[in-house]
C-alpha cells in the first residue's frame, strides 16, 4: 500500500534510510558481522569474484567491487549476466560468484547461474526475495531486507545491495582495513533521511535543468562513474529523457560534441583524487554552453556548487550520490505527467532473454 504517497516510487525512495538500519541490525552490529554459513571462508578462499547482475543491480555491483578490492584485496569482475551467458570469459583457478538480483527471477541471470552450477562452483545470491529462483538455486543466499519493491524504477533495492555487499567485503577484509562500518552505515542511514527531507531542492532542480529537455548528461570519475550510470539509467526509464552517464575523461573524447547551448550536465563529485579532473571537465561543458548541476561531497565543495553532501567514505560515497540523482528522475517523470511506477514498455521482472 502506498499510503499517502502519490507513487510507490517516492516511498521507496523514502524508506531508503530504514533499508539501511535493517541491514545493521541483521548483519552488523557493534560486536560485528552476522553473516553465517561458510560464505565468508569462500570469499575468502576465492582468488576472484565474479559479480553477475543486470540493469541498475550490475551498477551496484560496480560499487561492490570496489570495494572487494580495495579493502578486501580480492579481484573482482563485474559482469552483465545477458553477456557472460554466451561469452563466458576465461575464469580464475578458484572463482566465487555473486549474483545481485532485486526479484531473483532475471532470466539473464538465471542463465548464468545453472551455467556456473553445471561447471561446479559456488555462489551466493544477494536479493530481496526469499525463496526466489536464484535465492533457491545458488549455494548461498542473503536477503536484501529491502521490503516489497513495486515502482518499476529500482532505487531502495540498489542501495541494499551496495549496502550489504559493503558489509560483506568488509566482514572479508578483518584487519585489512581500520574504519568502523557500522558507524559509517549509521550516519549515512541519518544522511539519507536528510536527503529525502529536503526534496523541494531537488523538484526545483528538476524543473530547472530537466523542465524542457531532450537530454542529459551525468558524469563523474571512479565509483562517480557508476553512479553516472546509475543517474542516466533511472532518468531514461521515467522520464524518457535520453540521458547518458559515462566517465568523466571520456567526454573529450566523443560525447563533448552533443554539448550546446543549454545542455543539462549533472557532475557527481565525491572522490578526492578525481575531484579536480572532473572540475576541468566540466569546465570543458559549460565552456559549450551547458547547464552544470553539481553534486559534490562537503569537503570537496566550492562555493558555486548545486548540491552539498555530507563527508563519507569514499566508496561508501554511492549509498549518498545516488539519492539525489533518484529523485531527479522522479520529478522529471512527475513534471512531464507520465506514470512514474509503470514506465512504457518495460516490466518489474524481467523474466525472458
Ligand atoms: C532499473 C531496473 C532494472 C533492474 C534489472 C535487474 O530501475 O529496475 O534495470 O535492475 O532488470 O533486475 P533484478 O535486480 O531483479 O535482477
Amino acid at each position: 500500500d502506498k499510503g499517502t504517497y502519490p507513487f510507490y516510487m517516492l516511498k521507496e525512495i523514502d524508506e531508503q534510510a530504514i533499508v539501511i538500519r535493517h541491514l545493521l541490525d541483521r548483519y552488523l552490529d557493534e560486536n560485528g558481522v552476522h553473516i553465517g554459513g561458510a560464505i565468508l571462508d569462500e570469499i575468502k578462499a576465492a582468488d576472484r569474484l565474479y559479480i553477475i547482475a543486470a540493469g541498475t543491480s550490475y551498477h551496484a555491483g560496480l560499487a561492490g567491487a570496489r570495494m572487494f578490492e580495495q579493502w578486501a584485496g580480492i579481484p573482482t569482475e563485474v559482469h552483465i549476466s545477458s553477456e557472460f551467458a554466451y561469452e563466458q570469459p576465461l575464469l580464475s583457478a578458484k572463482p566465487f560468484f555473486i549474483f545481485l538480483t532485486q526479484s531473483g527471477e532475471t532470466a539473464d541471470s538465471r542463465e548464468v547461474l545453472q551455467n556456473i552450477n553445471e561447471q561446479g562452483y559456488h555462489s551466493l545470491t544477494l536479493t530481496n526475495v526469499e525463496k526466489s529462483t536464484l535465492w533457491r538455486e545458488a549455494t548461498y543466499a542473503l536477503p536484501l531486507l529491502a521490503g516489497p519493491e513495486i515502482a518499476v524504477a529500482s532505487t531502495k533495492a540498489y542501495v541494499a545491495q551496495v549496502a550489504l555487499e559493503a558489509i560483506i567485503a568488509y566482514a572479508v577484509a578483518g584487519d585489512r582495513v581500520d574504519f568502523n562500518l557500522h558507524k559509517d552505515l549509521s550516519e549515512i542511514a541519518v544522511d539519507i533521511q536528510a536527503i529525502v527531507d529536503d526534496k523541494a531542492t531537488l523538484e526545483k532542480a528538476a524543473a530547472d535543468f530537466l523542465g524542457d529537455a531532450k537530454n542529459a548528461f551525468y558524469i563523474g570519475r571512479g565509483v562517480d562513474s557508476s553512479v553516472s550510470l546509475e543517474a542516466a539509467l533511472k532518468l531514461k526509464e521515467i522520464s524518457y529523457v535520453q540521458a547518458e552517464g559515462f566517465a568523466a575523461g571520456e567526454l573529450k573524447h566523443g560525447t563533448l560534441a552533443l554539448i550546446e547551448e543549454g545542455t543539462p550536465v549533472f557532475a557527481i563529485i565525491s572522490q578526492s583524487k578525481t575531484a579536480g579532473l572532473v572540475r576541468g571537465n566540466v569546465s570543458e561543458t559549460t565552456a559549450r554552453g551547458s547547464k552544470t548541476y553539481t553534486i559534490v561531497t562537503k569537503s570537496l565543495a566550492k562555493a558555486d556548487d548545486d548540491y552539498i553532501l555530507p563527508d563519507v567514505n569514499e566508496l561508501l560515497s554511492p549509498l549518498l550520490t545516488v539519492v539525489p540523482t533518484q529523485l531527479l528522475a522522479y520529478y522529471a517523470s512527475l513534471q512531464r505527467g507520465l506514470n512514474v511506477d509503470r514506465p512504457r514498455n518495460l516490466a518489474k521482472s524481467v523474466t525472458v532473454q
